[in-house]
């Protein structure tokens, strides 16, 4: 056994992304039985690392939308039997600055980031409370405690999940679920390498490295660990 993960139940939100399959994997490899929630379609079993061979992949799941989300989660629960934890990884970004920019980018950050935590912090609730030990792990940002340029829509979003996390984290402490939020620096994804060509990609944090604090988190040892907002940057 080890970080205490063996025959846990994971749900992962924007599982089939960048960060959120590295850490379904990482999760898999240390005997957590993983479910992978996406907005897109599921991938081809063939196309997912070995470890999530037998990880339970729901495509076409919106989290903007709350009936979805409550869909998704008792679906989940029925065919795996319990929910011990939630990694919340679903999310956007979307760089615009204020003068050029649209109030719609606003609501549609908050929608992608804030919402769909949300939405499937309070699907999962109930099989969380039963599990007895129950976790919730969201996918917060640095950018969510100060913005840079072209960042306030994002930022203020990434400000929101930091809010939720604190807020649940109060709300769960009598019923044994911890609520934390990690704050990730640049993450070093195909996209940002696309996106930021010149840039010095050995100083970015790496998505495995993410998810191993996730595990962290998920452990028995991070029990006394709640409302936390964690950085993890790399080295940048
Ligand atoms: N990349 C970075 O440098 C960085 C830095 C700090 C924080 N973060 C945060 O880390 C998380 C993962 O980032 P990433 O780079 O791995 O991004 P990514 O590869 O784009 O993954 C995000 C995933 O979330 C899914 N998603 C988006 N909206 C959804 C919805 N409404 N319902 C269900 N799933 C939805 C996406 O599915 P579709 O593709 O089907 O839409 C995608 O698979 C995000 O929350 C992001 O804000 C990233």
């Amino acid at each position: 056994m080890e970080n205490g993960l063996n025959g846990k139940v994971v749900a992962v939100t924007g599982g089939f992304g960048s960060l959120g399959l590295a850490t379904a994997q990482l999760l898999a490899e240390r005997g957590a039985r993983v479910a992978l929630i996406g907005r897109g379609a599921a991938p081809e079993a063939a196309a997912l690392p070995a470890e999530l061979a037998n990880a339970l992949c729901m495509g076409g799941v919106d989290l903007v939308d709350a009936k979805a989300a409550q869909t998704a989660f008792g679906a989940l629960q029925e065919k795996l039997g319990a929910l011990d934890a939630l990694v919340n990884v679903a999310g956007a970004f979307r760089w615009e600055t204020v003068g050029d920019g649209d109030a719609h980018t606003w609501d549609s950050m908050f929608d992608l980031n804030v919402k769909t935590a949300l939405n499937a912090s309070k699907a999962a609730l109930p099989h969380l409370v039963q599990s007895g030990a129950g976790r919730v792990v969201n996918i917060g940002a640095g950018a969510g405690l100060k913005a840079g340029l072209g960042m306030g829509a994002y930022s203020a979003s990434k400000a929101g999940v930091a809010r939720l996390t604190e807020a649940l984290a109060e709300e769960l402490k009598d019923k044994g679920v911890t609520v934390n939020a990690i704050l990730p620096g640049i993450i070093d994804t195909p996209q940002n390498r696309a996106d930021m060509p010149g840039a010095d990609f050995t100083r970015w944090v790496q998505p495995r490295e993410i998810a191993t604090v996730i595990a962290f988190l998920l452990g028995e040892d991070a029990q006394a660990i709640t409302g936390a907002l964690i950085p993890v940057n790399g080295r940048m």
